[in-house]
């Protein structure tokens, strides 16, 4: 949510910016903008409402050359998306640039303060009051000064900040949004994600709430607020530039449906040792684990359909209480939460504020907090006593789709881990889950290779006003799932529902214009999940199925079919949801939708 990205040192600052800007496009693509302190000493400023080529274009032939410099994407949270409220903003003597990605929830007060003691403020955001208290707060020191603006801040961010007459220096700071600082060669970096920076350098150092990076060419110090010094760690990124480069699909999407059997591998690695699932992040809290006696799962978005599997299985294996919610409601109906309260907290950036703050008010409970996230060094890892890794590499679709898969992979390996620890996963059960996943990666490989046929499936669906999606069980977050991908890429209404409730009302929506789309894979409810499929057929809804291979009786049922290889029913969501991101990704590329970048939304979520 929102993009930020700062440079200084010996190459030209503009290219690097932009560069840095198009690959945390992701993060919002209302507004882009950048400003320089050129050779000249002068402060070059240019932003666009509209996305980062929008802004290309407006520079014509390209940036002045510059040594430093910063940039912003934005996802618009107070101010319209235009011109006048993108990113960068300035202070008075336009001396003073400021990026942000947050909300700074004092900003009424503050504006008010800084326009009665005489300064002239532009733009409606909340961003542009950083800039003049810095201004004020001036002497000669820029880290100094956002050290003292800092403190009258409230709310969240990640910030930028540059000033003409300091022309080798930025200096950061973060609470509650993401900020990294790239360590090069003579040169260093501000991001809101290693994304940005990393065709330049992997050494990264992942500040911490509180931080402030005070960064020139040749060094990069970190302090607190009252400006002691301290000690950060230096990280490795662990993964390319090209893994976040399209390599010759249409768009990341595609890409990224394509990786799901080498993510689906790389989120295995390391953790079935024999016949037994292990994920050793857990040993740390191996003890604690001993004594729980309740799950609970928060997450939100395509996070929270795959920790749905993960509660099933907890609540099976285990045999104590276990439930999911959504994170932004988890707070205002907080369950009983004590030592003995096991919550897992699911998110694909690490960065999501609501989840990030429902973990918060878990661990404040005294539960035991595991984080099951893609995203090494994000926020989420701070707030909890262990972290799992989905290590599906970076994903930069807004819709997520390998994210998703190896989540549900990563949940299923959780619960089963901590019922093996606790005793209650017999033997033969944990192997015959080890095998079933060890197939999984081919299998996904195999629904892939049918993407022609889906596509041709979907161009005969593409016109369609609206989808009900429905699954019971373990279908039931593949539906969920499917229906999201359709509302997200194509902007069509797409409902995912259970399916016995469909008769509770979903199914007066269903005509020949509303196709059904059911996941009827091999199960437990498979008879009860036909019949609902009748049901919908029984009212002239085409019916597309997603089936396991070798279903002879579906054919006959369903007007379309996608076949998907057999596994266990846990693992069924994985298979299922294949062809369904490949029927969305087709609807959409069929009705001409920015596939990679859909209207409105962002990956990353950053603010509440
Ligand atoms: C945004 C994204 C979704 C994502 C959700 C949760 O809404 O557009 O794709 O599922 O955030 O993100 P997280 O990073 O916490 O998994």
């Amino acid at each position: 949510m929102c993009g930020i990205v700062g440079y200084t040192g010996p190459r030209d600052a503009g290219p690097v910016l932009l560069d840095g800007l198009r690959r945390l496009e992701y993060r919002g693509y209302d507004s882009a903008g950048i400003a320089l302190v050129t050779e000249d000493g002068d402060l070059f400023v240019e932003k666009r409402a509209g996305k980062v080529a929008v802004l290309t274009d407006a520079l014509g032939g390209g940036p002045p050359t510059a040594g430093v410099g910063l940039g912003h994407t934005r996802w618009a949270t107070h101010g319209r998306p235009s011109d006048l409220n993108a990113h960068p903003h300035s202070d008075c003597s336009g001396r003073i640039t400021v990026v942000h990605n947050g909300i700074v929830e004092n900003f009424r007060e503050l504006r008010d303060e800084l326009v009665a003691g005489g300064h002239t403020l532009r733009s409606e955001t909340d961003t542009e009051v950083v800039a003049h208290l810095v201004e004020d707060a001036y002497e000669g020191d820029l880290a100094a000064a956002v050290r003292a603006a800092l403190g009258r801040l409230q709310g969240a961010y990640a910030l930028v900040v540059m000033h003409r007459d300091e022309p080798d220096r930025l200096v950061g700071a973060r609470l509650n949004a993401p900020l990294i600082v790239g360590v090069g060669d003579g040169e260093s970096f501000l991001a809101s994600d290693a994304a940005a920076i990393v065709a330049y350098t992997k050494r990264v150092i992942f500040l911490a709430d509180g931080d402030v990076a005070d960064i020139r060419p040749g060094s990069a110090v970190v302090t607190d607020r009252s400006g002691a010094v301290l000690d950060r760690p230096i990280d490795e990124i662990q993964w390319s530039a090209e893994a976040a480069e399209k390599g010759g699909y249409a768009h990341f999407m595609l890409k990224e449906i394509h990786e799901q059997p080498a993510a689906l591998t790389a989120a295995m690695t390391g953790r079935l040792r024999g016949d037994a699932v292990c994920l050793e992040e857990l040993d740390p809290i191996a003890k604690r684990l001993a004594g729980i006696d309740r799950v609970e799962m928060i997450a939100c978005g395509t996070a929270y359909y795959a920790s749905l599997v993960g509660a099933a299985l907890f609540q099976e294996w285990l045999g104590v209480p276990a439930r999911s919610t959504v994170a932004s409601e988890f707070r205002y109906s907080p369950p009983p939460i004590d030592a003995r309260t096991l919550v897992i907290a699911v998110t694909q950036s690490g960065e999501t504020a609501d989840t990030i703050a429902a973990a918060r008010l878990a661990g404040d409970r005294g539960a035991i907090v595991v984080a099951l996230t893609n995203t090494v060094g994000s926020a989420i890892t701070r707030e909890s006593h262990a972290s799992v890794f989905l290590q599906a590499g970076p994903e930069v679709a807004v819709a997520a789709t390998k994210t998703f898969v190896t989540q549900v992979a990563t949940v299923v390996m959780l619960a089963a881990d901590v019922a093996r620890r606790l005793g209650r996963l017999p033997a033969e059960k944990d192997r015959e889950l080890v095998e079933a996943l060890r197939r999984l990666p081919s299998q996904a490989a195999r629904t892939i290779e049918k993407a022609a046929s889906i596509e041709e499936v979907a161009g005969r669906y593409a016109s369609a006003a609206g989808y009900m999606y429905i699954g019971r069980s373990f279908g039931y977050p593949a539906a969920l799932e499917g229906a999201l991908k359709i509302k997200e890429i194509s902007y069509l209404h797409a409902e995912g529902y259970a399916a016995g409730e469909l008769k509770h009302g979903p199914i007066s929506l269903l005509d020949p214009e509303v196709p059904l789309v059911a996941v009827a894979t091999r199960s437990a409810v498979y008879e009860k999940l036909i019949s609902n499929l009748m049901e919908g057929k029984a009212r002239d809804a085409r019916v597309l199925a997603v089936a396991t291979e070798g279903d002879t009786q579906i054919e006959r049922l369903a007007t379309d079919v996608f076949w998907v290889p057999d596994t266990l029913e846990p693992l069924s969501t994985i298979l299922a949801v294949i062809p369904l991101q490949l029927f969305a990704y087709y609807v959409a590329v069929k009705r001409g939708r920015d596939v990679d970048q859909p209207r409105n939304l962002a990956k990353s979520v950053t603010v509440e």
